[in-house]
């Protein structure tokens, strides 16, 4: 990792070398390491994440046309297109997807084509795949690019809510949570993240402790096989919704449109109360749509066109074990929140470790390497230990004590990475201590 400072006047150099002019403005948008709340945004429940050191920069400056011509600095191939009021996406999984993302959701909020085009030059060092948002970094700095460029500003709480309806642009069903802690992120602390309407607060981070990730090296693309079993979780919930809808009917004066409306429309209950609510409509077994739809009382036609489930998806569906996931996570980031406020670093762990087995057990997004850098991390002493981010690959968030961060940071080395590295050579780059910084920035370059 290389210092911001550094990578600054790197990227502005590059740019000079790359466009032969110079660039207006450098933006900054960090990735982040989700604390606990996982798969709980896209159903309006809340998220605990904070941001790190790694982001991707981006140094621009406008052109006289609608073009958008963008060089990447870590390798990946260069592209153009025009900013237009829809725009085609190239092929599934090209990275420029991700910048056209945040072209389209601008176009979107103003209804019009942006009408300055732009040179961009793209870097980051936030892992691929990792679970650490380079993704949605690349989405938010892209936006700030191209506002930039146009001499706009949309205030960072908007397009936190614009943002991630336009990453959908990628085919991922994602919540809002990495947009919005990569924009709104405070240094030194986590943001409790709300949803629909997005709120925020800080929440201080535990004295004495490190968070340290390690990368499980199981690559998760958020645009590549890793969305299939991310956006089948989202239709289970959605299908959670249906099943409550008919146990809690009478109780209710319109469809849940999310399980997170629960604690509007019952403030007196506890969230976890709801799991037996479902309990009474689907059993805790995987059912096909047609059960579901049996289990329910409702055609399949009326699930698949209420749930957006495809004609080519027909289950399995773990209806009741994925809403308890969702339900019981909720509930540990409401109590997590007050164990942190009061320095209760030990609670926070253990909510880590009943965060990791919910995941593991009922959302089913683990993986075996996963699974053994959270047993080392225990054997090594971490206080919580679990995977991050959507899963599927990509790493583990580990609270460890300071004085113990060096014998944690050995045995995993030794034990995990050992056999899959060289030790001491790129192990470096696949564990990291993190510390939380402050979110996305607009640099503009003065010309004298
Ligand atoms: C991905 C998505 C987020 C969130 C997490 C899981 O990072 O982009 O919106 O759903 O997975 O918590």
């Amino acid at each position: 990792m290389t210092a911001v400072p550094v990578r600054m006047s790197r990227i502005v150099e590059a740019f000079h070398t790359t466009f032969g002019r110079a660039p207006a403005f450098v933006v900054r948008a960090p990735g982040r390491v989700n604390l606990l709340g996982e798969h709980t945004d896209y159903n309006a429940l809340p998220v605990l994440p904070m941001a790190i050191e790694r982001s991707v920069l981006i140094a621009g400056a406008p052109r006289d046309d609608v073009s958008v011509v963008l060089h990447n600095a870590t390798g990946f191939p260069t592209r153009r297109y025009g900013f237009e009021r829809h725009i085609p996406p190239f092929e599934a999984g090209d990275w420029g997807n991700y910048t056209k993302a945040a072209a389209q959701g601008l176009a979107d909020y103003y209804d019009a084509a942006l009408a300055r085009g732009a040179d961009l030059l793209v870097d980051g060092d936030i892992p691929a795949g990792a679970g650490l948002s380079s993704s949605s970094a690349l989405v938010v700095a892209s936006a700030l690019a191209f506002l930039a460029a146009n001499e706009l500003e949309i205030p960072f709480e908007t397009l936190a809510e614009i943002l991630p309806p336009a990453e959908r642009y990628v085919g991922t069903l994602s919540g809002g949570m990495d947009q919005a802690i990569s924009l709104l992120a405070q240094a030194g602390h986590a943001l409790r993240i709300d949803f629909a309407p997005l709120r925020y607060r800080p929440v201080p981070l535990p004295q004495g402790y490190a968070i340290v990730v390690c990368h499980s090296l199981v690559r998760a693309e958020k645009s590549g096989a890793a969305k299939l079993g991310y956006n089948m979780r989202v239709l289970e919930c959605r299908l959670a919704c249906r099943a409550l809808d008919r146990s809690l009917a009478g109780q209710l004066q319109r469809p849940l449109s999310a399980l997170g409306e629960l604690p509007h429309l019952f403030p007196q209950r506890s969230l976890s109360s709801f799991v037996d609510d479902l309990a009474r409509v689907v059993p805790d077994v995987p059912l096909d749509l047609a059960q579901v739809a049996t289990a329910l009382g409702v055609p399949v036609a009326v699930l698949r066109a209420e749930c957006g489930i495809p004609a080519d998806h027909s289950g399995p569906f773990a209806v009741f074990r994925r809403a308890r996931h969702v339900l019981c996570e909720a509930e540990r980031v409401d109590r997590a929140e007050e164990g942190l406020r009061r320095g209760d670093a030990a609670m926070f762990g253990r909510l880590m470790d009943a965060s990791h087995a919910s995941c593991r057990d009922d959302y089913e997004i683990s993986c075996p390497e996963l699974e053994e850098l959270v047993v080392l991390a225990q054997q090594a002493g971490a206080v919580g230990a679990r995977l991050t981010g959507a899963g599927f690959g990509g790493c583990t968030v580990n609270l460890v004590a300071d004085g113990d961060v060096k014998a944690f940071l050995e045995h995993i080395d030794k034990q995990f990475y050992g056999g899959r590295f060289t030790i001491g050579k790129s192990a470096e780059e696949a564990r990291f201590v993190f510390s939380a910084r402050p979110g996305a920035e607009v640099i503009t370059i003065s010309h004298r």
